[in-house]
């Protein structure tokens, strides 16, 4: 199996820049997200602000084993979208819709990952509820984070919520270590079993992303070979940090 890296502080240090210029991106972005932009709008505002800040976006070519390359800077995932939607011009926002806008960025060979769930306009009292159940369950893992605490408590705090809220969670996407590497070890499942999986050491980094569903968990993938959605094709929400574990807790290293 990987190894897990730890990082010292100089390098977390690095990462933090990164992760709050990716967490400033967002809220740049905030203002345009409304009913009649595109997708593919918000991806060239997002790679055009990325360059003019000396930073680089992660997403665009990235192309793991088996796939073909990403072929935008951010990710749109959109309603029933779990994750990886694809920004397009054709592909424009209507007042209910929910869009999760997932950047990463690469400031000095250091990856920021962050992800946030906008809602367009008027949306339903199930649509809202998710997106901030959703939100709630990334800041209840969050919380887990300390060492000495398991991979498991992670996960468990966040499931626990969301099935006491009605919702269920996505299992085929799950959290990553992450440095100079996009993705590696250790994986963060966003479910699991109190005190299950590895312990947590000071200088582990990762994220934590849950994506929580309103219908079933089951999700496809569409032909792109990149877009997830549900397979009900019920609502999907998700929020991302990227997260340091320090001597005592955690430290969010994505914000503005
Ligand atoms: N940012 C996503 C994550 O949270 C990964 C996107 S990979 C891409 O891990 F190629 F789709 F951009
Ligand atoms: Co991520
Ligand atoms: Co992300």
């Amino acid at each position: 199996m990987e190894r897990i890296t730890l990082l010292s502080k100089r390098e977390i240090e690095k990462m933090r820049v990164a992760g709050k210029l990716a967490a400033q991106l967002l809220d740049h972005l905030g203002p345009m997200v409304k009913a009649g932009v595109s997708t593919l709008e918000l991806d060239k505002e997002a790679e055009r602000w990325t360059k003019a800040h000396g930073a680089k976006s992660a997403p665009l070519g990235y192309q793991p084993e088996g796939l073909p390359p990403f072929p935008k800077s951010i990710c749109t995932s959109v309603n029933e979208v779990v994750c990886h939607g694809i920004p397009n011009k054709k592909q424009v926002l209507k007042n209910g819709d929910i869009i999760n806008i997932d950047v990463t960025l690469i400031v000095d060979g250091y990856h920021g990952d962050t992800s946030k769930t906008f809602l367009i306009g008027e949306v339903s009292p199930l649509a809202k509820r998710l997106v901030e159940v959703t939100e709630k369950c990334r800041m209840l893992g969050i919380e887990q984070v300390k060492p000495g605490a398991r991979i498991g408590d992670i996960g468990a705090a966040i499931q626990e919520y969301a099935h006491a809220e009605g919702f269920t969670v996505v299992e085929n996407f799950v959290g990553h270590g992450i440095s100079t590497v996009f993705h590696t070890a250790p994986q963060i499942p966003h479910y699991g079993k109190r005190g299950d999986g590895k312990k947590l050491r000071e200088g582990m980094v990762f994220t934590i992303e849950p994506m929580i569903n309103e219908g079933k968990l089951e999700v496809e993938i569409l032909a792109d070979e990149w877009t997830a959605v549900t397979q009900d094709r019920k609502l999907s929400a998700q929020f991302e940090h990227t997260i340091a574990v320090t001597a005592t807790g955690y430290d969010i290293l994505t914000l503005p």
